[in-house]
């Protein structure tokens, strides 16, 4: 295993010795540190981790229960049970609570929309009371289409205020979310509706992508004829919001206009009450396997870890102006976490921003947070390379200085974009978290903390409270500092995931029998001498693509999936802009072997649209090399690591090729491919 940036040794001696003291909260003009020193951090991680009941349950306390917890931490491997015998609702403690607390007409939410008309964009307010009138109405809405308590809705919209008022009615009202990333294709809609067995489908006509409309209707459409023809129950109800104008079908009796939905319906929902335990939503995240794995978290555990840990790694402090961005989209789990459910508990505004960050122009984050006066900040490693590839003149036109905390997600951050994001973005001054977490755990897990941690540039650091992090062996022993290994969480936190729905054998085979007794997150990593955690990229076969990740097998099930192909193999290479691209090695039916470089070339056009239709576009490949043969091992597997480095263009001596078993079928790889 390589570390992203250690690729020379002069690299790694860099980053070791560049480290960065907290600045004072004055200098970056943030209200005070929320954790004042090292040692109360140690302070407060040796009491989450040695007693880890009386520090959470005193968290908890914090929140509004309709019954309190009898105990606060129940756990047999692999179940965790936090607060059980407690009942409480995430939406009651996102909106009404700090309604009833006398904030009803403070800023919840801060929504900017993409098109750029001569007036500049379009911007919404939503206060706590406004997000409780609608949560309420469109919780309505939904009981009025028959939803219950326990069902999973299905949410695939784009970045509209709408999306966190039909997330959080969800809650409202007990039944669970299934958000997707309006990226991905009616395919993967049909497949994720089919697993969560949804009744109902939210969407928009259309979500506006760079001047342009992504079809979300027209995508729903076609996924509820692809259920149609598997024969499936299938979808009872659509529901529209209409915010692009764009022309849609519309299917009497199935679709439903959200604004008509809402116009009628009562304000009045009280929030459900929830068992701690009860689940609050699904994710579908990919694994080593083509399907799709619907990660469950469920309610008390969730609300209580990501609003700590948005707390505190943000530091976040309401009435003193603060404005929290995270630029990702709610369809994955950071913003299910960061837009929503970890920061309106915390009473400072939330901004959504509907588009892309390049949208009229490359300056369009910059013009963002200087309207907004944006003081926390939250993107990906690929964002930040997009950035510096458009140049440090775009932050430069916009006064940015509100800015207190940066903060990066997704995937290990190359010291270089470190660096240029410090500089350029934080004044040179600004703390940058970078947060080390998954779909899996809810919520942060290794992590700076602002204004305490000493950072250095490429290092999650250090665990955050009621996080037992350790790099083990194969067998789960210790690994002496410097060693790389499996990182592998040895306690429960309370936002673990509780299951993969559907697939309790998957679940504990994928995250708790790797390692007898511990958590295994699927990602390697190593410790320094200050004992700071440094990712290594992931161990199985899911590769990390702009901060998302992907099955390898997903993308060679697509590839097989068209008729000229007879076998695919997919692994990771490295790409400036994404940190991993895609790399297909592709065996075709002879019939389909290209005759000239041109035929070559039209039939890697036709590969990647179909994975593109079967996916989404994040899963299509940026790399095509057709091969007559993979090279595979005597027993048939496919020999990945080979691919990895002929796809990343590296000399292949010293690779270890004793076991192949056809050595010619490497030398044809290697060949040059024109086309
Ligand atoms: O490999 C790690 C990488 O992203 C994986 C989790 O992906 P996902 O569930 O899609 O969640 C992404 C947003 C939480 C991890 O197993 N990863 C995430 N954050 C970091 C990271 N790798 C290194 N440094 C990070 N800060």
């Amino acid at each position: 295993m390589s570390k992203p940036g250690e690729s020379s040794e002069i690299d790694s001696v860099l980053i070791e010795n560049r480290r960065f003291d907290p600045p004072s909260a004055s200098a970056v003009g943030a209200p005070r540190w929320l954790i004042g020193s090292m040692d109360e951090y140690r302070a407060m991680h040796k009491r989450s981790i040695e007693d880890p009941e009386g520090f959470w349950g005193e968290i908890a306390g914090e929140f509004r229960w309709s019954s309190k917890w009898e105990r606060v931490l129940d756990w047999e491997l692999p179940d965790a049970k936090w607060f059980a015998g407690g009942k409480t609702n995430l939406c009651d403690n996102c909106v009404d609570r700090l309604v009833d607390q006398g904030h009803g007409d403070d800023t919840a939410i801060i929504w900017e929309g993409e098109p750029m008309g001569g007036e500049g964009p379009e911007v919404r307010r939503l206060t706590y009371a406004d997000l409780k009138r609608e949560t309420a109405r469109f919780a309505n809405a939904l009981k009025s289409l028959g939803v219950k308590k326990g069902d999973v809705v299905t949410i695939y919209m784009g970045m509209v205020p709408e999306l966190a008022v039909a997330m959080l009615a969800c809650a409202r009202m007990g039944a669970a979310h299934s958000i997707i990333f309006g990226g991905f294709s009616p395919q993967a809609i049909a497949d994720r509706v089919t697993d969560a067995k949804s009744r109902v489908i939210v969407t928009c006509d259309g979500a506006w992508r760079r001047g342009k409309v992504v079809p979300l209707k027209q995508n729903v459409d076609e996924a509820c004829d692809m259920l149609a023809d598997r024969g499936e129950a299938g979808v009872e109800h659509v529901v529209v919001l209409r915010r692009c104008g764009s022309d849609i079908n519309w299917t009497q009796g199935r679709d439903n206009d959200y604004s008509e939905l809402v116009q009628g319906a009562s304000d009045e929902f009280p929030p459900e009450p929830m068992d701690s335990e009860d689940m609050a939503f699904l994710l579908y995240t990919s694994g080593s396997t083509g399907k799709p794995k619907g990660i469950l978290h469920t309610t008390a555990g969730y609300m209580v870890f990501t609003a700590t840990t948005a707390k505190y790694v943000f530091n976040l402090i309401p009435d003193q102006g603060q404005v929290f961005w995270c630029t990702a989209d709610i369809g994955w789990i950071t913003g299910h976490s960061y837009i929503i459910y970890g920061i309106l508990p915390n009473r400072v505004p939330t901004l959504m921003y509907e588009g892309a960050p390049n949208f009229p122009e490359e300056d369009r984050f910059w013009g963002i947070v200087e309207r907004h006066k944006v003081t926390q900040f939250y993107t990906a490693p690929t964002a930040i390379r997009a950035f510096m590839k458009w140049g440090a003149e775009h932050p430069k036109k916009h006064n940015i200085s509100s800015l207190q905390v940066l903060g990066t997600v997704g995937e290990p951050i190359n010291p270089e974009a470190w660096m240029w994001y410090r500089k350029h973005i934080g004044r040179d001054i600004c703390p940058i978290v970078d947060t080390w977490w998954q779909t899996e755990t809810g919520g942060h897990m290794l992590t700076p903390l602002p204004g305490v941690t000493p950072t250095k540039p490429g290092s999650c650091t250090l665990p955050f409270f009621g996080v037992d992090a350790a790099i083990v062996d194969n067998d789960g022993q210790p690994l002496p500092k410097g060693k790389g290994g499996l990182l592998a969480i040895r306690k429960p936190w309370p936002s673990v995931l509780r299951g993969i729905y559907n697939d309790r054998e998957r679940f504990i085979e994928t995250y708790w029998s790797r390692l007898p007794g511990m958590y295994f997150p699927g990602d390697g990593a190593r410790t320094d001498d200050d004992g700071y955690f440094w990712i290594m990229g992931r161990v199985d076969d899911v590769i990390n693509v702009s901060g998302h990740r992907l099955g390898t097998m997903e993308v060679e099930s697509a590839l097989v999936s068209h008729e000229a192909v007879v076998e695919a193999a997919v692994v990771g290479m490295p790409h400036e802009i994404k940190g991993t691209g895609i790399a297909a090695f592709v065996t075709l039916e002879n019939a389909f072997t290209p005759g000239s470089p041109e035929d070559a070339e039209k039939l890697r056009k036709a590969l990647t649209a179909h994975v593109g239709k079967e996916i989404g576009a994040i899963a299509k490949p940026d790399m095509i090399r057709f091969a007559e043969a993979l090279p595979k091992t005597r027993s048939g597997k496919i020999m990945r690591r080979l691919l990895r480095s002929i796809a990343a263009g590296e000399e292949k001596t010293g690779q270890d090729t004793s076991t192949l078993e056809d050595f010619s079928v490497l030398a044809k790889l290697r060949e040059p491919q024109e086309g």
